[in-house]
């Protein structure tokens, strides 16, 4: 697996921030310089036509990587923005009062684009102490009182990974509509959509996917999607944009339907050559290689490591805690050019296909022997 390491631009010192942002592929200037800029320089017609193509070529890998359907994602510029279109499109927002379950873990974001796209929400809280990755606490939280149930497939402060196929089991038991975050599981962790078979699932490709800002994405239940009416829409959410009726809207049978105006191109190009990376090496060997490592870092520092270390409870992320000595080694690693961050529970550490044991060895030393 080192070989990868060569794929990636590495600046000196030791890159463990990939749950933040993922290293840019060597290839990924050349491609897209072919891609957008060179249709847009050379010939003399609008370059839409190739555009729109690398989109689509975003979207049919999506597809492969997730085990869907291409016609079921649409782009959106990140998470927050696909939550607040899916929430307001769906029949019941704006008649009645929404109870939505999610997690005081879940990021920030999730729940300020929740609570402001609905005038009517009552959301309740699962406490931040509980283990997201137990499904009795899903259990004992679900019941025929909520109407939405929001899952992190991981969360990345605490590095617990939730167990996604039974939450929906659940879920549906008690007529819940499901909406699964899966920006800090894409590309490290393997996901099947059509087996979770959620309502919908938001995600961006910016941290273990290695493509840049920009590249967010919705993707929609086919049994749903007849039903969602999207507030923010413009002429690329028609069926026929090149309808040019002022007087027609009929909303695209596809998830295009949440996609809006004249849509940005470029970040789904990066996305495109990126999760095609990923989809050749297969996201079975990103995560080995990821575990290997955490289970390596796991054993040389039992005492500070905080996250779960079962395969199927852990996510790519590592959380170590060093309580009195945070600050020390905080300042330590820095010096050693190890690129870590920390959050509330502790230092975040997170290994890719580029990272190797060189650097959880290093990482090890200067918090061993400074
Ligand atoms: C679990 C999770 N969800 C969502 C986001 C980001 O959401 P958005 O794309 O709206 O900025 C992050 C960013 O760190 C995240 O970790």
């Amino acid at each position: 697996m080192t070989a990868y390491k060569e794929d990636f631009h590495l600046a000196s010192g030791h890159y463990l921030l990939s749950h933040s942002v993922g290293r840019m592929l060597k290839t990924a200037q050349t491609d897209f310089v072919e891609q957008f800029m060179l249709p847009w320089q050379q010939q003399n017609q609008e370059p839409w036509q190739q555009w729109l193509g690398g989109i689509e070529r975003f979207t049919a890998i999506l597809a492969e990587l997730l085990h869907s359907e291409a016609r079921l994602f649409c782009p959106q510029t990140n998470l927050s923005s696909g939550l607040t279109k899916w929430a307001m499109s769906l029949p019941e927002s704006g008649i009645r009062k929404v109870r939505v379950l999610m997690s005081e873990q879940d990021f920030p974001s999730m729940g300020f684009a929740l609570q402001n796209a609905l005038d009517n929400i009552d959301i309740v809280y699962i406490p931040e102490s509980l283990n997201m990755h137990d499904p009795a606490v899903w259990q004992q939280y679900i019941d025929d009182k909520i109407d939405w149930v929001f899952v992190s497939h991981v969360y990345s402060n605490s590095g617990q990974q939730a167990p996604v196929s039974q939450i929906i089991h659940y879920a549906k038991q008690h007529g819940c509509r499901t909406i699964v975050d899966i920006a800090q599981s894409l590309s490290v962790l393997p996901i099947n959509l059509s087996e979770w078979d959620a309502d919908c699932v938001i995600g961006s490709c910016v941290k273990w996917s290695c493509a840049g800002p920009g590249a967010g994405f919705i993707w929609v239940n086919k049994t749903i999607l007849p039903y969602c009416e999207p507030k923010d829409v413009g002429w690329f959410s028609h069926q026929n944009p090149f309808e040019f009726d002022i007087h027609h809207f009929e909303p695209n049978e596809s998830a295009l339907r949440f996609w809006g105006g004249t849509p940005s191109v470029a970040p789904y190009i990066y996305a495109g050559h990126s999760l095609g990376y990923f989809a050749a090496v297969g996201v079975k060997a990103v995560r080995e290689h990821n575990f290997g490592l955490l289970t390596k870092l796991q054993a040389a520092l039992p005492e500070f490591y905080r996250s779960p270390i079962q395969e199927d409870t852990c996510s790519g992320t590592a959380i170590l805690d060093f309580g009195p000595y945070h600050d020390e080694i905080k300042a330590r690693l820095k010096r050693a050019s190890i690129a870590v961050d920390n959050r509330r529970y502790g230092i975040r550490v997170s290994p890719h296909v580029y990272n190797d044991q060189e650097d959880i060895e290093a990482l090890v030393e200067v918090v061993k022997n400074g």
